[in-house]
């Protein structure tokens, strides 16, 4: 996608280089300023303050940072330690565990010279894959964008309405995004859509991050509070939403950003089709309920009791909200239940959020890989 006008990765290898630079989504919209990671402690320290965030590209990043570990110590106990380093970060998206497991069984077996050059391959095999899966997400969440725009009354159809919620954008992943990545589609193909942003507090994912790549693209949207979703849907203004997913369970239960559930919710009530969109790394089969046994990230008070943003000279401010003492709780996700979700929009087609779906779904992918 595009920064500046130029296509761009969040995560770049440095040419000739054992490093990447990754794109520093604390500093957005305001300041585009790129870093260089080289160790798995600058890797941990980026994930770990949202320097990088979303599921795939948390992922991705972590097997980077496994790959640097092996370059300065290729031994058993180095990559045991640096997997449980990196593991450590975050603990709701499972991209971040596919990531690392799927770097080490591949460098595992090696003897430790051979390691850090098969771990640095595979970490830029999964940036590849993630850029082609995303892709074909975006493809498969585009026919069903063209079903729900075909069903629209005629005088009703010259907008298709999609609300989103926090950014599953091509900022949390490698390119094109997981729920965004059928807008774009829809956008590039002529399908006139127009994106309601959810601003997403406390971190305003959406309002910092999603409308500033979909303005990089060019694709009509329009900012709201984030308790606007149910009014919007009352009045017939969506019609459809779509989020991406830190984890989906094996009975379908969806891990995201804290206030997907809400907007899932209202979504029933109105009847408006609710998509999930993921690449199946996000799939946990060993999580076997969703709402019962999904992690669900605790994090700083001081996230809801203070705003972040730059002020008149552009100058980065953080402002207080409450009284000093007001005790605050920062739950980061919620699990929406598998009934509430309309489909899961993968890289090998659109499911039911169903047990046997997603079974089904899984084994048909593995037969494609395997011959
Ligand atoms: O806390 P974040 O910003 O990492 O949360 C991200 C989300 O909830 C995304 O919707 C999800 O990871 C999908 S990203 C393509």
């Amino acid at each position: 996608m595009n920064v500046e006008g130029r296509p761009r990765h969040t995560i770049e290898p440095l040419p000739g280089r054992r490093a990447v630079q990754i794109l520093d989504q604390t500093l957005l919209p305001h300041e585009i300023v790129w870093r260089e990671l080289t160790s798995a402690t600058e890797a941990a320290h980026a994930i770990r303050v949202m320097q990088v965030r979303g599921a795939p590209l948390i992922g991705a990043t972590a097997a980077h940072g496994l790959a640097f570990a092996l370059a300065a110590d290729p031994s058993d106990a180095a990559l045991a330690s640096a997997h449980a380093e990196l593991l450590a970060t975050r603990p709701t998206a499972v991209n971040l565990r596919w990531a690392l497991d799927r770097v080490h069984a591949r460098v595992a077996p090696l003897p430790p010279a051979a390691r850090a050059d098969a771990a640095w391959a595979e970490a830029a095999q999964i940036c590849a894959d993630d850029v082609a899966t995303n892709a074909a997400i975006g493809l498969h969440g585009l026919e069903l964008f063209r079903s729900v725009f075909a069903a629209k009354p005629a005088a009703e159809r010259p907008v298709l309405n999609v609300l989103t919620h926090c950014n599953a954008g091509w900022l949390g992943c490698v390119d094109w995004g997981t729920a965004l990545a059928p807008v774009y589609q829809a956008h590039d193909a002529g399908l006139p859509v127009h994106v309601w942003v959810s601003e997403t507090r406390p971190r305003n994912q959406g309002a910092s991050l999603t409308a500033w790549e979909l303005t990089q693209h060019g694709v009509p949207h329009t900012l709201v509070v984030d308790n606007a979703a149910g009014h919007l849907l009352q009045r017939g203004l969506v019609d459809l939403c779509i989020v991406g997913a830190d984890r989906v369970a094996a009975n379908g239960d969806v891990a995201n950003k804290i206030g997907t559930y809400l907007k899932a919710l209202a979504a029933r009530a109105h009847n408006v089709p609710f998509y999930v969109a993921l690449p199946l790394s996000t799939f946990d089969p060993t999580t076997a309920d969703g709402v019962r046994d999904i992690p669900i990230e605790q994090r700083s008070a001081r996230e809801v009791t203070h705003a972040v943003g730059n002020d008149a000279r552009g100058a980065r401010t953080e402002v207080l909200l409450t009284t000093p003492t007001t005790p605050a709780r920062n739950d980061a996700f919620d699990v929406t239940p598998a009934a509430l979700v309309t489909a899961l929009i993968t890289e090998s087609g659109a499911c039911p959020a169903t047990p046997a779906a997603l079974a089904r779904l899984v084994a048909k992918t593995r037969a494609a890989h395997t011959g």
